[in-house]
């Protein structure tokens, strides 16, 4: 209903505005309800699956079609891309839960080792594929050496833009049925991140922020609560 208001406000200021007609070119069509709820609907389905098998229902071309229109199109700072991704399957993702597993376990007690194992034999290991941020470091150090005055913030941006990334991945592979979750062992624990680069052999300046394993989710996801929204939402007019 909001949006809907918002909408009609900003035509009918366009229309009497000659100004902001230049912004307004190149728009293939005005935004419509229809657009936003399929948008949200995309949002709201987007849940964590622990629970997966080694199955997608979508080709590995169309695999990689998302995630690679999710990079060219989610916004960076300065539009500076910093955000790579690497789309693992096959192989190449038994070969990178393998070695996690190996360096993480290695750091878990032995008496948690039974339980931790059972969570990775329902959520990672029987991943059909595994989605791979990072954040190109060397962009990153670039701008912060032509922008000094934004040198704190270039590392926030870059954090904003894996996730804004990662979110985009995630509600769209939801979209097709596909059960995924966030996952940062390579963040926890350099041994972890070292046997990522060994398996995948990215380059050392992509510094990994989340791995996302996903497959055909077979069990629903867990209950989630929420915080009155009017505890963290106002509008203010
Ligand atoms: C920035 C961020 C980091 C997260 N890190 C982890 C993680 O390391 N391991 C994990 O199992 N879930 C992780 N999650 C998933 C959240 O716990 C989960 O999204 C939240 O509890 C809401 O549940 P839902 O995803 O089912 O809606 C992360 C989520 C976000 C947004």
């Amino acid at each position: 209903m909001l949006a809907a208001k918002l909408s009609t406000r900003a035509v009918m200021s366009a229309s009497r505005s000659n100004a902001i007609r230049p912004m307004t070119r190149g728009l293939a069509t005005p935004a419509s309800d229809l657009h936003s709820k399929q948008v949200l609907d995309a949002i709201k389905n987007r849940r964590t699956h622990y629970a997966i098998k080694p199955e997608s229902p979508i080709s590995d071309q169309e695999l990689a079609t998302i995630v690679g229109e999710a990079v060219t199109h989610v916004p960076t700072a300065f539009n500076m891309q910093s955000s790579r991704a690497a789309l693992i399957l096959g192989d190449k993702n038994k070969q990178l839960w393998d070695a996690l597993w190996k360096s993480n376990s290695e750091s878990i007690p032995e008496q948690f080792r039974a339980d931790a194992r059972k969570k990775w034999d329902s959520a990672y290991f029987p991943s059909y594929g595994t989605v791979v941020f990072f954040e190109d470091e060397a962009v990153v150090a670039d701008w912060v050496s032509k922008m000094p005055d934004f040198s704190k913030l270039f590392p926030e941006w870059s954090a904003n833009g894996t996730g804004m990334l990662q979110m985009t991945v995630w509600a769209a592979l939801s979209n097709h049925g596909l059960g995924a979750s966030l996952q940062h062992f390579p963040q926890m624990k350099e041994a972890n991140a070292v046997a990522l680069r060994e398996v995948l052999g990215t380059p050392e300046n992509w510094v990994s922020t989340a791995v996302m394993p996903f497959g055909k989710a077979v069990a629903a996801p867990a209950e989630r609560s929420y915080l009155p929204l009017e505890d963290r939402f106002q509008v203010i007019a």
